[in-house]
């Protein structure tokens, strides 16, 4: 691992889930072209989120992480990203209000797109064909053509990831994430739900907090936090020929960067040692995840660790723990143990969606609000005993009225999923399980943060 690192060298070593394109010329000419595209972020942006998740790390602020399991070019409008930024803004503000801890805020979007899967190929019935691995590499359609993976996706995937960051950068500095417009984010949906209540008495709360500055002769408008936000963005970096295209030198530091988005992420499957994922991850500098499921040991995961972050840089790992809510207390203490024990300064954050999915019935692919619940109650009452910071969650989720995760508090079942099921790949927590999940987060960091009572126990059945 001490060899020399180039964008490329990801190319000598062995490589997982990765499709196999049969036009290479086609391949080619995409990545070069990528390679002369404009970068979608700025290592001075990559180095702030740096900056941010340091403070995670260090126990004074929460991460918040959260998107679709994979963006879909048919779904790609102003609508979706408007409802998706909304939900997230008003997470954020509960988490902060009533959780009372700074939040920083990563999407899982504008370039979300690539998916590795647990088998190659799909059956149904007594046609089988490649799986679907994202609308970057192929299509849905469940066809022989759909299925061949097409380089030139790699094109519009870029262009919606360009397209989307623009408008979530006017979002986020151009007015509309002004704290004074908290009430009005609302969604129209979620009016009526059991959160609203609890979201209104917040956003009467918030209009106070700012009238009473404004009385005593403090100018909330004067101060950019309470008229803008900083809003990030990260993926799964998958597909490296992809990123290796985006990968440029900052001018200002002589480094590395995935210009692919702000932070990106090594998948469950794609985690290997000795394998194409890490060896690009150590070369670049963005704040980076890792995600850590059940088969990860503590001791793979300080070697993962002395290469990934060989200088101990407070915000650079963010460790995703994605175990299944009856396995966090089989494997989440002792990594937590093996980190702390070499001074590792990571951030642990939680996933509480790729350990609990479950088909239903109906024979949809579907996750219990119940289970995910306790996945994060558990991942809390870990961090409390060990004496670390439990510093963020790592949400599938949509601003839209989907029916894709049962539970919460409208008690959604397996006959409801039918309904509005439109993910294209994993089941995402709509705007009122996010929101209800939102507020019961907000109460485990408030008594984190108090210090005082632990976390209740709740084993799975
Ligand atoms: C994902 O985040 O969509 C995913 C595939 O996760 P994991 O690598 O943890 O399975
Ligand atoms: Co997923």
């Amino acid at each position: 691992m001490s060899e020399r690192w180039t964008p490329d060298s990801w190319r000598a070593k062995p490589v997982q889930q990765m499709p196999d394109y049969p036009d290479q010329a086609a391949l080619k000419a995409v990545e070069q072209q990528l390679a002369g595209f404009p970068p979608l972020v700025f290592a001075g942006e990559a180095r702030k989120l740096k900056r941010a998740l340091g403070k995670v790390a260090a126990g004074e602020a929460f991460l918040l992480q959260g998107g679709d399991c994979a963006e879909s070019f048919a779904e790609h409008s102003a609508d979706n990203i408007r409802d998706f930024f909304r939900l997230f803004l008003q997470m954020a503000v509960v988490l902060t209000f009533a959780g009372g801890s700074p939040v920083v805020k990563v999407g899982r979007i504008a370039g979300q797109f690539a998916k590795p899967r647990s088998a190659p190929n799909e059956t149904i019935g007594e046609v089988e064909l490649p799986s679907y691995k994202g609308d970057i590499i192929n299509d849905i359609a469940f066809t022989g053509e759909a299925r061949i993976p097409d380089p030139r996706r790699q094109l519009e995937a870029y262009r919606q990831s360009a397209a989307t960051l623009n408008l979530l950068r006017a979002f986020a500095t151009g007015g509309y994430a002004n704290l004074d417009n908290a009430h009005r984010w609302m969604l129209g949906f979620v009016k009526d739900s059991p959160q609203s209540h609890r979201y209104q008495e917040l956003g009467d709360r918030i209009t106070e907090s700012l009238d009473f500055m404004r009385a005593i002769g403090i100018d909330p408008e004067a101060h950019p936090e309470t008229r803008t936000t900083e809003f990030y963005t990260s993926h799964e970096a998958l597909l490296l020929g992809y990123e290796q295209a985006l990968t440029r030198v900052d001018s200002t530091t002589g480094d590395w960067y995935a210009t692919s988005g702000h932070m990106v992420w090594i998948g469950d499957r794609t985690r290997q040692l000795d394998h194409a994922h890490v060896e690009y991850f150590r070369g670049i500098r963005n704040p980076i995840g890792l995600k850590c499921g059940p088969s990860l040991k503590p001791d793979e995961l300080l070697k993962l660790i002395e290469v990934l972050d060989p200088q101990n840089q407070p915000g650079r790992l963010t460790l995703i723990g994605r175990f299944g809510a009856d396995k966090v207390f089989d494997h989440l203490p002792a990594l937590v143990r093996a980190t702390k024990r070499e001074g590792r300064n990571v951030v642990w954050s939680c996933d509480p969606m790729h350990g609990n999915t479950v088909k239903a019935a109906s024979g949809y692919k579907t996750r219990p609000f119940d289970l995910i619940l306790s996945e994060v109650k558990n991942f809390f009452a870990v961090h409390q005993a060990e004496g670390t910071h439990a510093g963020g969650l790592h949400l599938e989720m949509t601003g839209k009225n989907v029916t894709e995760c049962t539970g919460g508090a409208r008690g959604m079942t397996d006959a409801d999923l039918n309904d509005r099921y439109h993910t294209v790949c994993d089941p995402r927590l709509n705007a009122e399980q996010a929101l209800e999940l939102a507020f019961l987060v907000a109460d485990l960091l408030k008594r984190e943060r108090a210090g005082r009572t632990r976390p209740e126990v709740e084993a799975a059945e």
